[in-house]
Parts: C-alpha cells; structure tokens; sequence
C-alpha cells in the first residue's frame, strides 16, 4: 500500500519522481505529490487522484525546479483521500518533508503529545506525526533527530525524508515496509519496489528492519539501528526495464496473462536436472521430511487460493496432512504448529502484512517455514527459514494471474520433490509427472491460444452476478476464479463447492443465472455433470470448462471453453488462464480500470 520514490543527484528532480511513481502506482492510487528541495525551501505538489493528474499540474514536473526530491503514490489509510491527506507532509517551520509507507499505530498518543507541544496539524494521517517528531527532535543532527523519531514510531514505515539545512540528501528509514536503495553514478534513488528503480540503475541495495540511510548524489551510506555504518551488499537486478511496462498490450493485467508460459517456464525448468526435481534452494533430507507430521499452507487472496490447489497435489503425492489457512485467521488462532510441521508461506509481493504475521507466529512456534515468493529480498523471502523463488517478474496489475500461476508451479515441483525423497512414488509415475510439468508451459500457451473466442463468451455470460462450482482441485480453481472476476469487473461472483449447492445455495439459482462449472477433474467430472444438470433444470445458463476432448459435457452445458488434456493434480495451471481472461474481457466491456480496480492495491502491507 502506498508507493515512495526518492532522487538525489545534477538532474531536475520532478520528472524523475513523476515517472517512479508511474511505476508503483499500482502500489495505490488515491492521490500522489512530490516535495522538491528548491532555493533552500521545500517545494510541494500534490492532487488527490491519479499521477496522470499530478503529471498535468506540474507539466510532468517540468514546472518544479529542483534536483533532489521525494514522491508518494497513496492508498489510503488515515483520512480519505483529499489534497490536505496527501504526501508529502511538510513540518511546522519548513524544513523537514516526509513521505511515508506503512501505518503508525500509536499515531493518536503522539498527535495528541505534538498537539499539547503547539504543533499544528494540517491532515487526518498518521504520518503526519512524523514530520512534527523530526522538527521536536532536530537540533542540527538530521541523523540523529531520525533516529529519535524513529524510535518513538510503532508500527510499519518506509520514509523518505528532506531537510532543507543538508539540501542535497534524503534520509530513508525502514520497520517492517518495503525500501529499497537505487545506487547510480552522481546520482542515487529510494523507492519501495525496484520497478521504479530500474530504468536508472540495476545496482540496488535491499534495506533491512530498523536501518537508516543517507543518500547523497556522490554516496549511499546506511547505518544499523545502532546508528553504527554498516557495509551492504549491492545486488544487481536482473530483469530489464521492459519487463516493467506494456510492451503493447492494453493493460498489464492482459500482458501478464499472455507472459504466463514463459513465467511457469521460468519457475520450473531450471529445477529440473535430468528429470529429477531439484531443489537447490531447499535440500531436506528423507529424514528431515519424515519428521514432518503436518504442512500448514498459509497466505492471503490468490495465492491462499494457489494453497488449496498444491494442497491437493501434495496430499495426493506425498500422503501428508496439509491444511491451507488464510493468513488473516491463522496469525489469531493459535495456530497448532511446532517443529514437526513445515509451513509453506506463499505471497507473491513478499510484504503482504497478514502473511508475515502469520509466518512470525509459526516460526515462534518452532515450525519451519519455506517462503514461496515473487519479489527478491522482500520481508517473506528475508523471514523464511528457505525461500524458493517463483520467477515470475514484476507483476503490475493489482489483479494477480502470472504471480498465481507460478506459484502453483513451485507448489507442484515442492510436491514432486517431497514425494520422491519420501518415496511415496514409483518411479514410472515420477517420470510421467516430470515430463507433465516440462509441458505445463506449452500447454498454458496452447490454453491461451484455443480460448480466442473468450471476449464473446464473457461477453454472453458477465450480465449480472455469477456462480463458479467445482469439485475438489476444481474448487479451488473456482475460488480463483470467482475472485478474478470480483476484483477487476465488479460484479458479484461466488464460489461454491458444486457438491454444496444442495446445501442452500441452489435456492438462488433461477431463470438465466450464470453458473461457470469446472469440469477438469475426470475422477469426479460426473458428480460436477450432476450438478449441472441440476442448475440447468432451475434455469441456470452454465459455461462449463473441461478438457479439450470431454464430448459429454458438451450434450449438457450452454458452452464450454476446453483447455488441453494434462494431469489432474496440475490441472489449476492450465484451468485458471481462461478464467483470468473471462475477467478481464468481462471488465473491458464494462469500461473498469482494469489494472487499477477500485478500493484496492496490489500489496496490502496494513492489516
Ligand atoms: O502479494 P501477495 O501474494 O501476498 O498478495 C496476496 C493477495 O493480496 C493477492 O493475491 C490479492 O488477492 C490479489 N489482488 C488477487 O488478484
């Protein structure tokens, strides 16, 4: 939630920062600004809105003079999203400005101290207790009035400060909220997501918990809480600005769709070595998985839902009890983990703010925990005991579909992996998996290209509120699909375990309801066709989704999308894409900002 950029060097500042915020505006998007360190004073713009309007005030900030400034893209937390909310917020006497990512959870004690001490408040956020703490704190010592600051602050926070006494630096604090360090020549960057980063610089450092760092345009020098300098590593990032942007399509969210066989691709070949499952960066031993008693799968949206599909697989092919729980519950549960359990944390962004949560809690409890994550460096892969990495590239949309996708293939090459060192399967049936999962990205890729005619069918079928069934690891494709269509379209769509709607559901079912029915578990298809049948009878229009060459779902459905034949237990990969792409036709025709949906942002690091 919320995105910070900061520059220093020669260079005009404004257009810089404009442009970084372009890139994590996905990060939230209910108002942006900039402050700018101009003839000794602090120069501030700022829209409620989108950058696109904060671009037309300041003439892509051409209109803003000056070379070091900081940025925030807003989602909001603290107040609604108004002008006098936005960041930058600005200290009583003008020299200090801050942006801020994260939330202040003791911000209502302090304002009301600041307010006792004469400060006077010009917004309803929590940040801007901030500003007014470094100007109570500052006694010529930036250094030191951050770090008195910092330490009066519970909660998450990225800052990005200026002080218009030291006007050619930025300072940068870090708990608990993404901040990451663009090291350049004569000139140095922060953001909180490389994407903003890499057009200037592929050198980045990762900043950790409680560090604080001084940007120069000549040096980066970060120091530990202690306020002791300490050395850190500078790593190169190794995707290209162009992973970054459109390349042509009309969203992000259609681009990451189409990069979606490249993406499982990349997760999975380079942890096969001649046709064994390979997992470099989590070697257990026959004896440490046989300790394992339990899995726990824990994570938040689409990638809880990624959970309850590799949870089919890896009870199938390993025999062990998996139970997937969303991060939000689980972190309140008292969860019952201990050292005999392996929990497998999934989160795409690395930062989401339940998942970590809930990860704390296991680790405390002396589980193990495998990260399964997108974004290098982020807190997850950082919290995890062993962090396998899903490959998939910076993903932009809010909505995820490549990040889902991968995930399910690490699941699937951990469920392969376990089973084999627990020799729990013979060794013909490995093989078979191995050359199913080789073929996974071609298969996606042939999914993508069979489904030309989705735009009709969402078309026919995204009228009004939808029903997604399934049985089993058609459940859980349903889950993934319902949400897909909720969040970018806006139309209302549940999910429902066909064998459920029985249950009560099926009272809502009338005359042109359309029901989406997964129908690519073969051992089961049958109970799922009954189901049809059932809605059908009350009226229900249904769009099944099957196998390519399943004839008798075509007698009883009003249509179907067919998708290549493929193992059960990997059917999620290929099943999920033209439900992601349902979504998205069905949210274009309805005019939605797809990549930006409303309410929402693409990493939730507040609870
Ligand atoms: O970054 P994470 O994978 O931890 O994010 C979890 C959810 O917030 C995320 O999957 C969300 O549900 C997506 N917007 C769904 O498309």
């Amino acid at each position: 939630m919320c995105g910070i950029v900061g520059f220093t060097g020669s260079r005009q500042a404004a257009p810089i920062l404009l442009k970084g915020l372009g890139r994590l505006e996905y990060r939230g998007y209910d108002s942006a600004g900039i402050a700018v360190v101009h003839d000794g004073a602090i120069e501030v713009e700022k829209v409620s809105g989108r950058i696109a309007k904060l671009c037309e005030k300041t003439k892509d900030g051409a209109a803003v003079p000056g070379t070091v400034g900081i940025g925030h893209t807003r989602w909001a937390t603290h107040g609604a999203p108004t002008d006098f909310n936005a960041h930058p917020h600005v200290s009583n006497d003008g020299r200090f400005a801050v942006v801020h990512n994260g939330i202040i959870e003791n911000y209502l004690a302090l304002r009301e101290e600041l307010i006792a001490d004469g400060y006077v408040f010009h917004s309803e956020t929590d940040t801007e207790t901030i500003v007014h703490l470094l100007e109570l704190y500052y006694d010529g010592d930036v250094k030191a009035a951050v770090m008195k600051t910092a330490a009066r602050l519970e909660g998450s926070y990225a800052l990005g400060i200026l002080c218009t006494d030291t006007p050619d630096a930025l300072y940068v604090v870090r708990e608990a909220s993404p901040l990451i360090l663009g090291v350049g020549v004569g000139e140095n960057y922060f953001a909180s997501d490389v994407t903003a980063l890499v057009s200037h610089t592929k050198n980045v450092i990762y900043m950790e918990d409680g560090e604080f760092a001084v940007l120069t345009p000549d040096a980066v020098t970060v120091y530990d809480c202690t306020g002791r300098e300490t050395k850190k590593p500078v790593s190169r990032v190794t995707w290209s600005v162009e992973a970054a942007e459109k390349g042509g399509y009309e969203h992000f969210m259609l681009k990451e769709i189409m990069e979606q066989p490249a993406a499982v691709k990349a997760a999975i070949a380079p942890r096969l070595h001649e046709g064994r499952v390979c997992l470099d960066d989590f070697e257990l031993t026959a004896e440490q998985l046989r300790s394992i008693n339990k899995i726990v799968i824990t994570a938040c949206g689409s990638a809880y839902y990624a959970g309850c599909s590799g949870r089919y697989a890896i009870e199938r092919l390993c025999r062990i009890p998996v139970q997937v729980e969303l991060a939000s519950e689980l972190r309140y549960s008292d969860p019952m983990v201990d050292e005999h359990t392996l929990v497998l944390v999934i989160s795409q962004s690395g930062e989401t703010a339940d998942t970590i949560a809930a990860l704390k809690e296991c680790k405390a409890r002396g589980a193990t925990v495998l990260g399964i994550v997108n974004v290098v460096g982020s807190t997850i892969a950082k919290l995890a005991d062993h962090t396998l990495y899903t490959w998939a590239g910076p993903e932009i949309a809010v909505a995820t579909t490549k990040g889902y996708t991968t995930q399910l293939a690490v699941l699937y090459l951990f469920a392969l992996y376990a089973a084999d060192r627990l020799g729990r399967i013979d060794e013909a049936r490995y093989k078979a998996l191995v050359h199913e999962l080789m073929e996974l990205p071609r298969r996606i890729q042939q999914t993508i290209d069979m489904n030309w005619q989705l735009p009709a069918v969402a078309s026919r079928y995204s009228s009004r509120s939808l029903f997604f069934i399934g049985r089993n690891t058609d459940y859980a494709v349903a889950l993934e699909g319902a949400l897909k269509m909720k969040e970018i379209s806006y139309l209302h769509a549940e999910s429902y375990a066909a064998g459920e709607l029985k249950h009560g559901t099926i009272a809502l079912i009338e005359e042109n309801q359309p029901v989406i029915a997964v129908c690519c578990n073969e051992a089961i298809a049958d109970k799922t066709l009954s189901n049809i049948v059932e809605v059908k009878a009350r009226g229900a229009k249904v769009l099944a989704l099957a196998f390519r060459d399943n004839r008798k779902i075509v007698s009883q459905a009003d249509d179907v999308i067919f998708i290549p034949r493929v193992e059960t237990v990997f059917s999620a990969a290929l099943a999920v894409v033209p439900l992601q792409l349902l979504a998205y036709y069905a949210a274009k025709e309805k005019g939605c900002d797809i990549d930006k949906p409303k309410n929402l942002a693409k990493s939730v690091t507040v609870e």
